[in-house]
């Protein structure tokens, strides 16, 4: 059985996970609008991994015979002031989402729920994996500046990031 405090936090951090997902989406959609394909189908991809998140700890949940607590979430931005900035913010949502899983990880510790330690270890890795991604990316947007082509040839190289639809905004397998 889980442990009410644990309980509340991943439930927390369910909603976290699924809130990030509305987010990467309202990133989507602004790429799109701004006619970048490759960028868009990269904040699809990524809006569908958080989804993938938030449901591995749902499964976690279901399994230690937990209440799954589906909370709202809130509408995401899709306006940004240029596609760095929109990178700039999800950095940001990234560090966040680190410190709320650290933060976890610390309760599990406390509360020697060694189950969940052992759980949240893939997110530590996958929060590093994708903090370093995003870091990435801005390096190359740095590199890039207002250079046309070098911003096409980066929105064609993301759009063949695996996991992604390979379209902007795709609904996927009919
Ligand atoms: Fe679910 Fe972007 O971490």
């Amino acid at each position: 059985m889980l442990k009410p405090e644990i309980e509340l936090a991943l439930n927390k951090q369910i909603n976290l996970e699924f809130s990030a997902s509305y987010i990467y989406l309202g990133m989507a959609l602004y790429m799109d609008a701004e006619h970048l394909p490759g960028f868009a189908s990269w904040m699809v991809a990524q809006s569908d991994e958080e989804r993938t998140h938030a449901r591995r700890l749902l499964r976690y949940m279901l399994d230690r015979n937990g209440n799954v607590e589906l909370n709202s979430i809130p509408k995401p931005k899709v306006e940004y002031d240029s596609i760095k900035a929109v990178f700039e913010a999800s950095l940001e949502q990234e560090k966040n989402n680190t410190e709320s899983i650290n933060n976890l990880y610390a309760l599990a510790s406390d509360l020697n729920d060694y189950a969940t330690q052992a759980h949240l270890k893939w997110f530590l890795d996958e929060q590093v994996e994708e903090e370093k991604s995003i870091i990435d990316i801005l390096g190359r947007l740095e590199i890039a500046e207002d250079d046309k082509t070098a911003i096409l040839i980066l929105d064609q190289a993301l759009g063949g990031r695996s996991g992604g639809s390979g379209d902007a905004i795709s609904i996927g397998e009919e």
